[in-house]
């Protein structure tokens, strides 16, 4: 079995996700690139690290929300790498579900994504972790339990990412490790319906370090816990501060 660790990493084909992807293959990762509908990016990704390292990247497609699906991606990097020794939980869906406007759709897609598929996921990938002393880091939000209006579901899931963090590193104790990163405004979501720009220069006005966080940022924390032997149920925040003046 090759030395080289593997990292699955969901909805990886762009933004955070890709930067996380590039990050740690410079750092010696073998990378399994979920995507979803970004099946040109995550293919064009795959092809750059491929060529940098032969056989060190693959993409691989599902849609999170079809659950009984999920152990195909533990499957895929087993497949093609022989191991698995770490799953990020990246994938999101992301908008806004004011309340009196809500839908069950709504529930299915922010839940589904957010907090049912990586529970089910870290299921399936259980065995493979336990076998390379693994870990699990999800990417929650420092929203979790400082809600910001209007996005209800959403901070639903992310809190239950947390519980589920903090339950997992009970449960999958003491061979797996399941840690979390909470970020404050990192990428601003596509499109200016979210965030608008009078928003966006009020959160700035809040980040005590001055700017909004870098994909690199997170990165950088994710990789530090995906080596750090001695934790498991943190929920690191990385938010240049601003979850100390919420
Ligand atoms: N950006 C920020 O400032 C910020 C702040 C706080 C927390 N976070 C968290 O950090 C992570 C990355 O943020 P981001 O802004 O880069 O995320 P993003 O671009 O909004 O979403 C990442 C990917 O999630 C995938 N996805 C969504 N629903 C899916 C489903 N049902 N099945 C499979 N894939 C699905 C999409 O893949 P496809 O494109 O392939 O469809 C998308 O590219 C997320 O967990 C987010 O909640 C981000």
């Amino acid at each position: 079995m090759s030395q080289e660790r593997v990292v699955l990493i969901t909805g990886a084909a762009r933004r955070v996700g890709a930067g996380l992807v590039r990050y740690l293959h410079a750092r010696g990762w073998r990378v399994v690139i979920h995507y979803r509908s970004n099946a040109a990016a995550a293919t064009a990704l795959a092809t750059e690290l491929n060529a940098a390292r032969d056989g060190s990247a693959l993409p691989v497609q599902l849609d999170l929300l079809d659950v009984a699906r999920l152990p195909e991606l533990v499957a895929a990097a087993l497949t093609a790498f022989g191991r698995l020794d770490a799953v990020v939980n990246n994938a999101s869906a992301f908008y806004p579900t004011p309340v009196g406007g809500f839908t069950e759709t709504a529930w299915d897609e922010l839940v589904g994504s957010n907090l049912k598929a990586p529970l089910f996921l870290a299921q399936a990938a259980a065995p493979a972790l336990a076998q390379t002393g693994g870990c699990i880091v999800s990417i929650a939000d420092i929203h979790a339990d400082r809600p910001h209006p209007g996005l209800m579901l959403y901070t639903v899931a992310k809190a239950g990412l947390v519980a589920m963090t903090r339950g997992l590193a009970r449960e999958l104790a003491p061979k797996v490790r399941v840690n979390a990163v909470a970020p404050g405004a990192n990428l601003w979501p596509d499109g200016g319906e979210v965030f608008d720009a009078a928003e966006r220069e009020r959160i700035l006005g809040t980040i005590p370090l001055g700017r909004t966080g870098t994909p690199d940022d997170l990165a950088q924390a994710i990789a530090f816990l995906l080596d750090a032997p001695y934790l498991t149920g943190v929920v690191l925040p990385v938010d240049g501060g601003r979850s100390v003046v919420l």
